[in-house]
């Protein structure tokens, strides 16, 4: 067993192999000093023992070395650990928006609609009051708001007129497909994004889907994508209507607060409209 820690690929490898060097070189120096004192206090270091204060200090010395060479190996597998970690994060984000983009795309939306949504929600959710993890885990999971359009016919989710009631049926089942896709997983963007894919049409007063439920009710990342999502539409030229203008949008939230939209949120969406109008001319596809 090296007392030098090697660096190897294996974590658990890694993991045992480093436990062990830390006992090593933390508890041989206490030992060596323990002993030390303890000769020095119970036989007086007789000038026979004095031979072996050389080798003692040498031992401590060099323990203290291994340990301080330990360190910066420790502290160098740590740098790499983290970059490893950073490229897994940005990969796993970029999956995220590729599918959205698969899933929008279908129904002519662009990656650029996606990423106005997560910055007015990361936006929203900073004024909302959120914490850091939980505006990250919002932003990261709303470009998969539309990911149950996957499962929505080509000829409801591409008809260029108005759908028939039973059209429109089946065009909102893209909410529980969505959340059906997403729900049975553990990790906690894809489950913040179950939570916005089912959540993301429901309406204040009750009138919205697949739940119908109201106020509260509606978990708050649905209430905020709700708010997103309908800005982006309102403020884009789509192929069968041009952007909305500043006051147009403005006055159409004004009206729906309490309705559509969540009266709180929407207020400061009215009250930092700038700050989302900055974000629009940003990512303007
Ligand atoms: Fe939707
Ligand atoms: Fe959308």
């Amino acid at each position: 067993m090296p007392l030098l820690l090697p660096a190897r690929d294996n974590a658990a490898v890694q993991f045992g192999v480093r436990s062990l060097a830390i006992t090593v070189t933390i508890v041989t120096p206490l030992l060596v000093i323990f002993a030390w004192f303890n000769m020095v206090l119970r036989l007086g270091l007789p000038p026979s023992l004095q031979v072996f204060a050389g080798p003692v200090l040498m031992a401590f010395l060099v323990s203290l070395v291994i340990a301080g060479l330990n360190t910066l190996n420790f502290v160098r597998l740590h740098a790499t650990e983290q970059a490893k970690l950073r490229e897994l994060n940005e990969t796993q984000i970029e999956v995220i928006l590729t599918l959205s983009e698969v899933a929008e795309s279908r129904c002519g939306e662009t990656g650029a609609h996606i990423k106005r949504v997560a910055e007015y929600c990361r936006l929203l959710a900073q004024l909302a009051g959120l914490g850091e993890d939980e505006v990250f885990l919002l932003k990261t999971a709303a470009p998969l708001h539309d990911l149950g359009k996957i499962g929505t016919p080509d000829h409801i989710l591409l008809k260029p007129g108005k759908l028939t009631p039973e059209e429109y049926v089946v065009m909102q089942e893209h909410a529980e497909i969505g959340y059906r896709i997403l729900a049975d997983s553990t990790k906690p963007i894809l489950k913040m994004a179950a939570v916005i894919a089912r959540n993301h049409h429901e309406k204040w007063d009750g009138s919205g889907y697949p739940q119908r439920l109201r106020g509260e009710d509606i978990p708050l990342p649905g209430r905020i994508v709700a708010i997103a999502d309908v800005l982006d539409a309102l403020g884009t030229e789509r192929i069968y209507k041009k952007a909305w203008s500043r006051e147009q949008i403005r006055d159409f939230f004004q009206q729906q607060a309490g309705l559509h939209f969540d009266p709180r949120l929407t207020g400061l969406l009215l009250d930092h409209f700038e700050r989302f109008e900055a974000i629009r001319k940003q990512y303007e596809a």
